[in-house]
């Protein structure tokens, strides 16, 4: 069993917010006492404990499949301020809880705050993506960037908003927050935008070793130092995306990229903590030796060969095909039933990658449903 132990209760401690404890509103500096979480079978599942149906989330639940996403996006200047305005995250951070009622929220915001923080502002640019205007070119660039606390002392607008999110939230489900792996942090830096190959980021490993791995050690720092303050601002549980560790050799991402997450990992203990290598199967062994709670899987990996590799003191979260959310009903209920079997217990439901946003909504909650009315004593009748 992992020896991560769950911290039910958060205190929060930014003055100037108000919370509602007991019904009577009065200032955060006065709140002694914290919201129980009344949903936490995703932190059971996490910490190892026995659950009667399995809980259930979507990666990017909050976002463009919501017609209250889109709406309250469409008033606004772009996706940024959606990010940087605390309030507005909050909301929506919640809307999939209202809309969804799934077992977990999380907070909304990009990992692209970690390299703006070090020093490389970022766009996101519609219909196309993130584009960086400056990228790191060598060593000296490296040298400039903030790291650490330095850098995390930036984003108190994520901050602000989990604590807003969290007070609303007054314990129906629990908390997520989330950064990205160093290595897919990396890539942005060096490529700039998305891209086919990552050549640029892939030459780098090879060509200036040395430079990298300074890149990774500050991006690293800044992740731990910014995620500790997102577990004191309220993140109930975390998560690592490393979005882009399917383009790496296996020894290239044994060398430049696990040494970076077993250090989050090692540093992360206050709450469970859970890494999303995608398409990284090559590396299942790797991923399943570190101090995390759960191992996120995509869809190309077959949920029983798995846990045969990682064995069994950790969960796995996944692993649907996020393209059969729009297929006919009848056959997401017959393929998520197949999938919660596959799993068996240990085992966190989302799909094997974000929720694409033109997913008909009627699917996504066909599959949140299906999980949700599942009992484990299905499986043995
Ligand atoms: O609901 C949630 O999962 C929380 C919010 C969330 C967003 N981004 C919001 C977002 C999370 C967890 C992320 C993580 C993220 N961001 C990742 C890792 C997960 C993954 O998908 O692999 C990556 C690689 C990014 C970088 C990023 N942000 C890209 C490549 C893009 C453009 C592609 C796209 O989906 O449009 C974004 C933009 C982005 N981040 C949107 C949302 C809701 C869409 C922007 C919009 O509303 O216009």
């Amino acid at each position: 069993m992992s020896k991560k132990v769950l911290e039910s209760f958060h205190s929060c401690k930014n003055e100037g917010i108000f919370a509602v404890s007991n019904d009577i509103t009065m200032p955060e500096s006065e709140v002694t006492t914290n919201v129980a979480i009344k949903n936490d079978l995703i932190l059971k599942v996490a910490r190892g404990e026995e659950v009667h149906r399995p809980p259930v989330w979507l990666m990017r639940q909050a976002g463009r499949i919501l017609p209250q996403y889109r709406a309250l996006r469409a008033k606004l200047s772009g996706f940024k301020e959606l990010v940087e305005t605390p309030a507005l995250a909050a909301e929506v951070t919640i809307q999939p809880i209202d809309e969804l009622g799934v077992d977990a929220a999380i907070i909304f915001s990009d990992i692209l705050v970690i390299p703006e923080a070090m020093g490389l502002t970022y766009e996101m640019i519609e219909k196309k993506g993130p584009f960086f205007p400056k990228t790191i070119q060598g060593k000296e660039d490296v040298d400039r960037l903030l790291s650490g606390e330095d850098a995390a002392g930036e984003l108190s607008y994520v901050y602000d908003a989990l604590q807003i999110t969290k007070k609303e939230l007054n314990g129906r489900v629990p908390l997520i927050g989330f950064a990205g792996a160093p290595w897919t942090i990396l890539s942005y830096m060096l490529e700039g935008q998305g891209s086919k190959t990552f050549s640029k980021a892939r030459k780098l490993l090879y060509t200036q070793p040395v430079v990298a791995h300074a890149l990774l050690q500050k991006i690293t720092d800044t992740t731990i130092a910014y995620l500790k303050q997102k577990i004191a601002a309220g993140a109930d549980m975390i998560q690592v995306f490393d979005s882009w560790a399917g383009i790496l050799p296996t020894q290239q991402y044994a060398t430049f990229a696990i040494p970076y997450i077993k250090q989050i990992c090692d540093a992360i203990q206050e709450v469970p903590l859970t890494v999303f290598a995608k398409d990284a199967w090559f590396a299942l062994e790797d991923l399943g030796q570190l101090d995390c709670n759960t191992i996120g899987l995509d869809w190309h990996i077959d949920p029983q060969a798995a846990r045969q590799i990682v064995g069994t003191d950790k969960a796995l979260q996944g692993n649907l095909d996020p393209c059969l959310l729009y297929a006919p009903t009848s056959a997401i209920e017959k393929e998520s039933l197949a999938m919660l079997k596959s799993f068996g217990r240990q085992h966190i439901v989302n799909l094997g990658h974000g929720v694409y946003p033109d997913t008909p909504l009627d699917g996504v909650k066909c599959f949140v449903n299906t999980v949700q009315s599942y009992t484990y004593s299905d499986a043995s009748s």
